[in-house]
C-alpha cells in the first residue's frame, strides 16, 4: 500500500507530527504521545498539535480545534496523524467521531492502535463512514517506535523498565570518594533526558544512604506540573521519614514498597508508562537478573572527557505478571 503523502515545507506531514508529538514524550500518561498535523486538499500545513497530557484534547481534536478557531476548518482535508484514532470515549470524545463531524476526508495514520481491545477500531469505523484511510508505511516503525513505553504497558499492564547504569574507567559504578558522578556533561543531559521522559523512578537504600540524590530533573527543562513516583526499595527500612519528607517537598510521591515486583505492578496500576531504575549495583544487579526490565542503558567511561553509551532492549510480552486487556483511556 503506497502513501501519497503530501510534501509541506519540504518535511512530509508525519514527520512534523512525529517531532511535535516527540516533545510530550513522558508527559501523557497513561495516554501516548501523539502528535497530528491538518492539511487542506493542496498540502498546505493548517495545524500542527500533539496531545500534551492525559485529561486534554487528543492531538486530532485539537488540529480540528485549531482549524475552527482559524476558521479554516471548511479547508481541512487531510489529517496525518501518529497513532490510528481512537475509537472510543474516555475524559474525552472518540477521536474518530470528531474527524467524521469535522468534514475530514482523509486520514493517514503511522501506527496501530497497540490496545487490544481497540485493534483495527477508528480506523474502520472511519472507512465505514466513506473517509479515505491509509496506514503510512515509510514512518510506521518510527510511529510504533514513539509508543513502545505505551505499547509494552498495554499489553502486559506493566510500565516499561529502563534500567541506567555508569561505568568508571576501572569498570567500577561506585564513584570516588567525595564524588557523586563521574560521567561527563552530555552523559549527565542524557541521564536527565531520561528522567524528564519517566513516570517513576526507582532506587535503593544504598543509593540514598551514601548520595542522598535529588531526582529531579534539572539538566533539560522539565514538563511542566510533572509529578513522578519515587519508589524506594529499603526491606530493612534504614532510610529516615526526614529524607522521604525532603523528596516529597520536592514534588515526589515516595512510595516505599518491599518488592520490586509488587512496586511494577502497582506502578502499571497507577498508569506509569515507562519506570527509570536509578539504584547501585545491588539492586541494579539483582533488577537485571530477574528479568523485570525492559532496556538496559550503560553510559561506560572511555577516558576521562569520553563516555560510550549502550543501550539493550530486552522485551517480554508475555511476562508471568501480564494483565493482557488492561487499558484505560483518559
Ligand atoms: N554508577 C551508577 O550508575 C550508580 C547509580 C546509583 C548509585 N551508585 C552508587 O552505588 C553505591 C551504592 O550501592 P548499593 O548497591 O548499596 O545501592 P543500591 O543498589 O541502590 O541499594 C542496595 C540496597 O537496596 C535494597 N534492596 C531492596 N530490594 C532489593 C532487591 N530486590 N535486591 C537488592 N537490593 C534490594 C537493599 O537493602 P535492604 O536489604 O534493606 O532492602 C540493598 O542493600 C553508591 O556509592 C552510589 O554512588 C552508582
Amino acid at each position: 500500500m503506497s502513501a501519497d503523502l503530501p510534501e509541506t515545507d519540504g518535511k512530509d506531514a508525519m514527520i512534523l507530527a512525529l517531532e511535535r508529538a516527540r516533545i510530550f514524550v513522558g508527559a501523557t500518561a497513561p495516554n501516548p504521545p501523539v502528535g497530528a498535523v491538518g492539511l487542506a486538499a493542496d498540502g498546505t500545513v493548517l495545524s500542527v498539535q500533539a496531545h500534551e497530557r492525559a485529561g486534554t484534547g487528543h492531538a486530532e481534536a485539537r488540529v480540528i480545534e485549531e482549524c475552527r478557531a482559524l476558521g479554516r476548518l471548511h479547508e481541512l482535508h487531510t489529517v496525518v496523524v501518529t497513532l490510528e484514532p481512537c475509537n472510543h470515549e474516555g475524559r474525552t470524545p472518540a477521536c474518530s467521531e470528531a474527524l467524521l463531524q469535522a468534514g475530514v476526508k482523509k486520514v493517514i495514520y503511522g501506527a496501530d492502535d497497540p490496545n487490544p481491545r481497540v485493534v483495527g477500531g477508528g480506523a474502520g469505523r472511519l472507512r465505514q463512514a466513506g473517509v479515505e484511510v491509509i496506514q503510512d508505511p515509510k514512518h510506521q516503525e518510527a510511529c510504533a517506535e514513539l509508543i513502545r513505553t505505551f505499547s509494552h504497558w498495554s499489553r502486559t499492564g506493566l510500565p516499561w523498565v529502563t534500567v541506567k547504569t555508569a561505568w568508571n574507567l576501572q569498570g567500577s559504578m561506585v564513584p570516588e570518594v567525595g564524588a557523586k558522578t563521574f560521567t561527563t556533561p552530555e552523559s549527565l543531559r542524557f541521564a536527565h533526558e531520561l528522567r524528564k521522559r519517566a513516570d517513576a523512578l526507582i532506587t535503593g537504600s544504598g543509593t540514598v544512604l551514601s548520595d542522598s540524590p535529588l531526582f529531579t530533573v534539572r539538566q533539560v527543562e522539565d514538563h511542566p506540573e510533572k509529578k513522578r513516583i519515587l519508589v524506594l526499595l529499603d526491606r530493612r527500612k534504614r532510610v529516615s521519614a526526614e529524607w522521604k519528607l525532603a523528596a516529597e517537598n520536592r514534588g515526589f510521591e515516595v512510595v516505599d514498597d518491599l518488592d520490586l515486583e509488587g512496586a511494577l505492578y502497582n506502578l502499571g496500576q497507577r498508569g506509569c508508562l515507562e519506570a527509570l531504575v536509578e539504584a547501585g549495583p545491588e539492586l541494579s544487579g539483582a533488577i537485571l537478573s530477574s528479568g523485570f526490565w525492559n532496556s538496559h542503558v550503560q553510559i561506560r567511561q572511555i577516558t576521562p572527557s569520553l563516555d560510550r553509551i549502550e543501550i539493550s532492549n530486552h522485551v517480554h510480552w508475555n511476562h508471568p505478571k501480564s494483565r493482557a486487556g488492561h487499558f484505560k483511556q483518559l
